[in-house]
C-alpha cells in the first residue's frame, strides 16, 4: 500500500525556491524582486518591472536605454510568420493563434541550446518584444486589414495600442495599458508558469516554453477568467439584479468568475490597482453601466462569500479597464500573456540556473494483473 499523500492541485506543495516574486494572502501584498507591485505600477514601466524581473535588480539608466532599444528593435515579425497568422481561422481565439505564432517562432530562431546564456537572453528580448506584435497582427488579419507594422519611436504600451488601432494613445491611456502590462507581468508559481518550468525543466526551447505556458493560461479557472467576468456583468445587467443573481449562483455552487484566489485570502492588491486604473480612464471615456453592477457584486459578495476568504482577483476589474479602452474582449487573455511572458522568461532562467527534470510521482489507483481476453471472447 502506498505512503504518499496526494495534495489536489498541489495545494501548498513547494515545487521550486524562487526569488521572483513573493505573495503574502493575508496582507494583500504582491512584490516583484522586493518591490511592492504598486510601486512599481505607478513609478515604473513595463520594460524597466521585465529587465527587474529577468535580471533581479532594478537596471541603471544605461542598462534601461540599452534593453529598451533592444526590445524596439526586435518587434517586427518575419513575413512568413505573418502568413502563418493570416492562415490561422478568423473565428479561433486569439490565445490559440499566439500559442501557435509563438511555437512556430522557434522554428525561426533555432535556440536549442539553452546552455548558451547569450542565446537565452535573445530569446527573452525576442519573445518580450514580438508577442504584442502577434497579438495585433491577428486582430487585424482576421478582419482582412493589413497588420500595422510596429514603430520605434512608440513605447512598448503606446506602440502595442498604435498596431491596435493605428493612432497613439492619450499620456493617460498609454500610462494605463503600462500599468495593466506591470500589475500582470509576474505572480509566483501560478498554473501557467508551473507549466514553463515544467517544460523548461526538459531543456526544451524557449519558444516552446512560452507556447506551453499561453495554452495553460487559456482556461477559465486561470487567465481565461477576464473575459467571463464580462459576460457574467452583463448577464447580470443591473445594480438591481446583482443580489438574486449572486444569491442564486452561490446556492448553485456557481464558480464566481474573477472572485477567489489559491493564495489570497483578501482583495488581491492587483483588483484594487485595476480598480483606481478603471477610474482614472473614466475620466476620458465616461463611468460605463457595468462598472457600477461590478462595484455591487463586489459588495455583495463580500457579504456573502467574503467569510470563506473569497474576493475579487485580478481578472475582476481588467476586463472592464479593457473595454472602456475599445480593445476586443478576447484580447484580454492576449493582453495577459504579453505581460506574463516577462514573468514566465524570469521563471525559465531561474530554472535553469538549478535545473531536475520534473517528474512527480502518481497514486496508482487503477487495475493490476488484469487479464488479456481475446477479442472473439469478449461479451
Ligand atoms: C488567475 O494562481 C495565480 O496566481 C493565478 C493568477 C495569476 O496572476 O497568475 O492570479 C491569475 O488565474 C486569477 C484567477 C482567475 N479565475 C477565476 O476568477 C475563476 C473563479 N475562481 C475560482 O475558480 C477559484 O477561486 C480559483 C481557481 C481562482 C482558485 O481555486 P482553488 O484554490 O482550487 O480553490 P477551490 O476552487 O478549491 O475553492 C475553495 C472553496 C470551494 O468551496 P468549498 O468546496 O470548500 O465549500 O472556495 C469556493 C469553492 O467552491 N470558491 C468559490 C470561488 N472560488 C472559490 N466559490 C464561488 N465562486 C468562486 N469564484
Amino acid at each position: 500500500m502506498s505512503q504518499m499523500v496526494l495534495h489536489p492541485g498541489l495545494a501548498d506543495v513547494p515545487v521550486a525556491e524562487s526569488a521572483v516574486s513573493f505573495i503574502d494572502g493575508k496582507r494583500a501584498r504582491l512584490e516583484y524582486r522586493g518591490i511592492a507591485v504598486e510601486t512599481l505600477a505607478r513609478e515604473s514601466c513595463f520594460e524597466e518591472t521585465t529587465w527587474l524581473l529577468l535580471k533581479g535588480d532594478l537596471p541603471t539608466q544605461g542598462q534601461l536605454a540599452d534593453f529598451d532599444d533592444q526590445l524596439r528593435h526586435h518587434r517586427r515579425i518575419k513575413y512568413k510568420l505573418n502568413d502563418l497568422i493570416k492562415c490561422l481561422p478568423e473565428q479561433g481565439h486569439p490565445m490559440y493563434a499566439l500559442q501557435a505564432a509563438v511555437a512556430a517562432m522557434g522554428m525561426f530562431y533555432p535556440a536549442r541550446d539553452v546552455s548558451n546564456a547569450q542565446s537565452n537572453w535573445d530569446s527573452a528580448v525576442r519573445l518580450v518584444a514580438k508577442l504584442p506584435t502577434v497579438v495585433a497582427a491577428f486582430q487585424r488579419l482576421r478582419y482582412g486589414d493589413e497588420a500595422i507594422t510596429p514603430r520605434d519611436d512608440l513605447d512598448h504600451a503606446a506602440n502595442f495600442y498604435y498596431m491596435l488601432f493605428e493612432k497613439e494613445p492619450t499620456p493617460a491611456v498609454r500610462k494605463v495599458i503600462d500599468a495593466c502590462l506591470v500589475l500582470h507581468a509576474e505572480h509566483t508559481m501560478n498554473a501557467s508558469t508551473f507549466s514553463g518550468r515544467v517544460t523548461g525543466s526538459t531543456l526544451a526551447n524557449p519558444y516552446t516554453v512560452i507556447s506551453s505556458a499561453i495554452g495553460t493560461l487559456t482556461g477559465p479557472l486561470h487567465g481565461g477568467a477576464n473575459e467571463e467576468v464580462l459576460d457574467m456583468l452583463e448577464e447580470i445587467g443591473s445594480v438591481a439584479n446583482v443580489r438574486n443573481w449572486v444569491e442564486d449562483a452561490v446556492a448553485k455552487k456557481k464558480k464566481i468568475m474573477g472572485f477567489g484566489h489559491r493564495v489570497y485570502k483578501v482583495k488581491d492588491p492587483r483588483a484594487t490597482v485595476l480598480q483606481e486604473l478603471a477610474e482614472h480612464v473614466f475620466a476620458e471615456t465616461g463611468r460605463p453601466a457595468i462598472y457600477d453592477v461590478a462595484v455591487e457584486m463586489e459588495r455583495v459578495m463580500a457579504g456573502i462569500l467574503g467569510p470563506k476568504g473569497i474576493y475579487p482577483n485580478v481578472d475582476f476589474y481588467s476586463g472592464i479597464v479593457y473595454q472602456a479602452l475599445k480593445i476586443p474582449r478576447d484580447l484580454f487573455t492576449p493582453i495577459f500573456a504579453m505581460a506574463r511572458v516577462a514573468g514566465w522568461l524570469a521563471h525559465w532562467l531561474e530554472q535553469l540556473q538549478n535545473n531536475r527534470i520534473f517528474r512527480p510521482e502518481q497514486i496508482y489507483v487503477g487495475k493490476t494483473d488484469a487479464s488479456y481476453v481475446p477479442l472473439e471472447k469478449r461479451p
